[in-house]
């Protein structure tokens, strides 16, 4: 079992001394460790079972620590890092030749992110140095959003868990890369919506919506590996429906946003957000998504959320939970 302990400066020393530390942010837990040193960063990856083709993300507690990352920091990124850092925004910049190429996966790009959560703050300017931290999950599984989630997937695996309580956002960062000219290209909707980005930026480009059936994003996997279907998935198979129409038979449980029709035909049933509030939607996703894994469900059906704001994330999400299921719940 790993410990999980509140004290910041603990988690600090044991970050320098090459140990790694799952901590909170405000989108969800990370797997941080020290992002300049490749012994690190190759415990990260084994600790996950995370393919070494998928790049992390560096998080730094200010600006300053940000631009040591990168060779150039253009002005559409000075914009947007005034406008949305610290918070759940992760910009794809040049690297900087100091950076690892384990970290990037060998690209010339480096994701960077200034979390806005106050614990992950100061841990971040207690350690002085700039850290990599993925999802702290099994890769290709649902993100933490509480200490005891790192726990249950992770804890036989680090020593350390930094317990910030629940996430407030819910959903990993949005990532926009910047490398090219033009505008910027959304690899991942996330925490910050693409309309508050685009307020601010114009135009963002991005990969058309992907369809159920063919969960493949127009993105090439080497720019933006993350964004493979298959991400996201619980165990029991979860397939998006209309849930207007009432399901046939088995152990089903069903995940909606503000209501469920026919909820008493399912074994479970989990509202995200019976106002209609996407924030709030997307802060009890995953441990929604959790609480069903654990019933020992046939399936879980789910729904498409409002394509806008938050839910853009949401359904990305919940499309590539859905991508792995090969036979249809009847
Ligand atoms: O909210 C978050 O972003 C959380 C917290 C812990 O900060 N982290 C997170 O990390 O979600 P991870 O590793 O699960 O997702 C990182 C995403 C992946 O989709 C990865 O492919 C993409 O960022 N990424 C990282 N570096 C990249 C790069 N150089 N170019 C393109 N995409 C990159
Ligand atoms: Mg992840």
């Amino acid at each position: 079992m790993a410990r999980v302990i509140t004290d910041v400066s603990t988690a600090a020393a044991a970050l320098q001394r090459g140990e790694l530390v799952a901590f909170a942010t405000e989108t969800v837990y990370g797997l941080g460790g020290v992002a300049l040193w490749p012994e690190t960063v190759a415990q990260i990856f084994e600790v996950k079972g995370r393919p070494t083709f998928d790049p992390l993300i560096v998080h730094v507690p200010d600006l300053e620590a940000a631009r040591k990352l990168v060779t150039d920091f253009p002005p559409l990124a000075a914009r947007l890092a005034r406008e949305f850092w610290p918070g759940p925004l992760t910009l794809v910049l040049p690297k900087a030749e100091q950076i690892p190429d384990l970290v990037t996966s060998g690209l010339p790009s480096i994701a960077v992110r200034i979390p806005s959560h106050p614990l992950a703050l100061r841990l971040l300017r207690e350690v002085g140095l700039p850290i990599a931290a993925p999802s702290a999950n099994l890769f290709g599984r649902v993100s933490p959003t509480t200490a005891a989630h790192v726990q249950g997937q992770l804890g036989d695996r680090i020593e350390w868990i930094l317990d910030g309580g629940p996430c407030e956002v819910g959903v990993e960062s949005t990532v926009l890369n910047i490398t090219e000219t033009g505008p910027p290209t959304l690899l991942r909707p996330g925490g910050v919506p693409l309309e508050a980005i685009e307020a601010i930026v114009g135009p963002v480009r991005r990969p058309a919506v992907t369809p159920l059936e063919e969960t493949q994003t127009s993105i090439a996997p080497q720019l933006a590996p993350g964004c493979l279907p298959q991400h996201y998935a619980p165990l029991t198979p979860i397939s998006v429906l209309d849930l207007s129409v009432a399901p046939l038979r088995g152990r089903l449980g069903a995940l909606a946003f503000q209501h469920c029709p026919h909820a008493e035909r399912y074994f479970s049933v989990e509202i995200l957000s019976p106002h209609g509030n996407l924030a709030q939607a997307a802060a009890e996703l995953f441990a929604a998504i959790r609480r069903l894994d654990a019933k020992g469900l046939d399936g879980i059906v789910t729904e498409l959320f409002p394509e806008q704001g938050l839910g853009r994330a949401i359904n990305d999400r919940l499309r590539r939970a859905a991508h792995r299921e090969s036979t249809p719940i009847d």
